[in-house]
């Protein structure tokens, strides 16, 4: 990365004495500070640019152990990708052990480090075997004896597979794993493992709270920022294979040849790391940028010219991925302008793909203001039954819960539903609707509950990963999308521990079952230190800082009760506007009586949409989770919970326990000041007060305003919020974050 090991800070008594002097003894007390500053040691400056791949000194001990190991490589530089592998190694062990390893092409020592795949590799030749089993981007790492060397291998069928496996080796370094005995067998569980960017040209990032867009249009494609290649080198640590450069609101532009070179220059920077690109492609382009009277699929000139485009783009991106579609929603054209299924449309652009390889994602996220229907069935209602009706290179990308996001939902009822459809899941890992990048709220949770929620479809175990690693179905076209928090700040994502958002949806991309928690450790201890002093801690606040945000703002299932557009900060209150489905109380319903949604057979029926096993808990009040509550189900204010308590007492309780959470994380991050970096120390220490203070508004407005609904008395032992509902309904906040344009 461009400022790894190029940036220090000095101590803060050499700054003191750099400070004091003047005149001509500055330059001499300048030199001492520098050699005392190397007698020392430096320390960095971090600023988070580095991610998870800082590479800083291991402990003396191990980086001995380690050297033993690891003195000497042999490995192929003759394609990009491997000299991508070689140079990644290079960096991370000068900066992991202190030196560089000595490179040579074949003369072994007693102990090396062996790159590559059968053909770059005669030491790796011999397991080609097995290397096949672990298909085109597995690796294998192994620590062994061959040829009377002691060898530790990363070795792959492919170029990119030995990437990974580097990265994978740099992890465990990264996290104090022994090499003995060493043996990981790796492959991917879901294929397409992609970015989805909601980045326009104009350089505004849609829901984006890191910065502008992390492209530059303006300056592409003569300029290739060095940043893009440390983005791609932050994707390959993790396996993510795919990005989608712009915003699924897309701008038909994006497909005119002056942007299509801007997006190739990109596709070349990424190639050499696995990284293939893809584009959002707005449907009516044809009428847009190629003059065309209609967008109609089932038109002859509208199918050529899609095929001339995909043509056109193959020219110029060998490797491209393909499109992503967001077709008739919140506005969009599609094909029912022009009464015709969501089908017609995805097989039309699938169809101009086809014979480049490519693949055409369309998003299930689709709702009609005009439809009288619960909002949250309303994708299955369009799309369940089109299944098998799409081409076999067409995936369906689904968001994880049926509305939007939100801190809980249960899982969306597509999953399970459509057994002839590839399905891709579409995590958001920016926090449109979690604190934006000021609140620690770590995702790895949040996609675990997704992923393991069992659709029971086909019995028990008919998990949601199971659907989306196509293991479920049989289907080998599999994907999983993420919607980026990547922007142009120096943290690249907002904060630092957004950061771990990005991680964990890269890690469980590569392997649906891993665990949250276990993914969290390892992230903390390559971005802030592997001393378990640190990464217990941490990984405390990390797993109970998801629950924190469900407390404080949306407990028990209640759902989309943000502030209108912006999203940002409570408004339980929201109502009238455009359209009811964008409003609070249309899905809180709260009155005198009760509050929640009911989604019962007696009220819109959205549980019918699950597997029965599924309906018949979720549709039952005394089985429902209480997480969920209502979600499913409208209670009156004093049915009793599982806790003896009232819900109104309850749902209080909850926001109450909810901010005291954020205090426990405060408090935990205080005690570990001096354990770490100060410049990152401080700024999450900002953060957390930034969110503490926002929980705090959240429980106090939404208490304020149910409040006013039930006109019940504040439970025992709860304060009242310190203002009236009138002053939290007048907050204004124009110049929100990441607001839609
Ligand atoms: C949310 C978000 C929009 C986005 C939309 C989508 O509604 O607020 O900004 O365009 O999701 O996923 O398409």
């Amino acid at each position: 990365m461009e400022s790894f090991g190029s940036v220090y800070i000095l101590s803060t008594r050499m700054l003191t004495l750099t400070l004091r002097c003047n005149g001509r003894r500055h330059g001499w007390l300048l030199v001492a500070a520098l050699v005392l500053s190397a007698c020392m040691g430096s320390v960095r400056a971090e600023d988070g640019y580095a991610l998870w791949m800082r590479y800083v000194p291991v402990a003396p001990g191990v980086a001995h152990e380690y050297q033993r190991h690891l003195g000497e490589v042999i490995a192929p530089d003759q394609t990009a990708t491997q000299r991508a592998a070689l140079e990644e190694l290079q960096r991370g062990l000068s900066g992991l052990l202190g030196s560089a390893p000595r490179v040579s092409t074949e003369s072994a020592a007693n102990h090396v480090l062996v790159l590559g795949t059968p053909e770059s590799s005669r030491w790796v030749a011999p397991f080609r075997q097995e290397l096949e089993t672990l298909g085109g981007e597995g690796y294998l790492l192994r620590q062994a004896r061959v040829a009377g060397h002691d060898v530790v291998m990363v070795a792959a069928r492919t170029d990119i597979g030995v990437l990974y496996g580097v990265f994978h080796l740099l992890r465990l370094l990264q996290t104090g794993a022994s090499l003995e005995n060493l043996e990981v067998r790796q492959s991917p569980a879901i294929k397409l493992r992609v970015l989805n960017h909601w980045d326009n040209l104009d350089g505004h990032v849609e829901r984006g709270y890191a910065g502008g867009s992390l492209w530059d249009w303006h300056t592409l494609p003569d300029w290739q920022d060095p940043r893009y290649t440390d983005y791609a080198r932050a994707n390959a640590s993790l396996g993510i294979n795919g990005t989608v450069l712009n915003n699924v609101n897309a701008n038909a532009l994006s497909l005119t040849p002056t942007y299509l070179a801007k997006a190739a220059a990109l596709a070349d920077v990424f190639r050499p790391y696995g990284i293939r690109v893809y584009l959002s492609a707005r449907f009516s382009a044809p009428i847009e940028i190629g003059g065309l009277r209609t967008a109609d699929p089932l038109d002859a000139d509208v199918q050529r010219w899609w095929r001339e485009k995909a043509d056109e783009i193959y020219a110029l991106i060998p490797d491209f991925g393909g499109f992503l579609v967001k077709a008739n929603s919140e506005g969009q054209p599609g094909p029912q302008d022009y009464g015709r299924s969501h089908a017609d449309g995805a097989n039309l652009l699938g169809d101009a793909l086809a014979p480049h390889g490519g693949v055409m994602m369309w998003r299930a996220f689709v709702y009609a203001h005009d439809v009288p229907q619960d909002r949250a069935k309303q994708a299955y209602s369009e799309f369940a039954g089109l299944d098998g009706a799409f081409r076999p290179n067409v995936l369906l990308q689904v968001k994880n819960g049926p509305i939007d996001f939100q801190p809980r939902e249960p899982f969306h009822p597509l999953f399970g539903a459509m057994p002839h459809t590839p399905l891709m899941m579409e995590f958001q890992i920016t926090k449109e609707y979690l604190g934006f990048a000021t609140h620690l709220v770590y995702l790895g949770s949040l996609y675990e509950e997704a992923l393991n929620a069992d659709t029971h479809v086909n019995g028990e175990g008919s998990t949601v990963a199971r659907v989306v690693d196509g293991s479920l179905d049989g289907h080998a076209l599999t994907g999983i999308a993420g919607v980026a928090n990547i922007g142009n700040s120096r943290t690249w994502s907002g904060s630092h521990f957004d950061q771990a958002n990005w991680y964990a949806f890269g890690r469980l991309a590569w392997d649906p079952r891993q665990s949250a928690r276990d993914i969290a450790a390892e992230w903390a201890a390559m971005t802030f230190s592997p001393d378990s002093e640190v990464v217990r801690p941490v990984v405390e606040m990390m797993m109970a800082s998801r629950e924190a945000a469900v407390d404080y703002m949306t407990p028990l299932g209640l759902h989309h009760v943000m502030a209108r557009g912006h999203h940002y900060g409570p408004g339980p209150w929201v109502d009238g506007g455009p359209r009811a489905d964008w409003t609070s109380v249309y899905y809180h319903r709260a009155d005198r009586n009760g509050i929640g949604f009911d989604r019962t057979r007696q009220g819109s029926d959205a549980v019918s949409q699950y597997a029965p096993a599924v309906a018949q808990g979720f549709g039952d009040v005394a089985r429902v989770p209480e997480s969920l509550l209502l979600w499913f189900h409208h209670v009156p204010w004093d049915h009793r919970l599982r806790s003896g308590r009232p819900l109104w007492d309850e749902l209080v309780h909850h926001y109450t326990r909810g901010v005291r959470q954020v205090q426990a994380m405060q408090a935990t991050w205080d005690s570990l000041q001096g354990r770490l970096d100060a410049p990152r120390h401080r700024q999450v220490a900002a953060f957390l007060r930034i969110q503490e203070n926002e929980a705090q508004w959240w429980r106090d407005a939404s208490v304020a305003y149910f409040q006013s609904i039930n006109g019940r008395p504040m439970p025992d032992g709860e304060v009242p919020p310190p203002h009236p509902l009138s002053y939290y309904q007048a907050l204004q906040f124009p110049f929100a974050p990441g607001d839609g344009r």
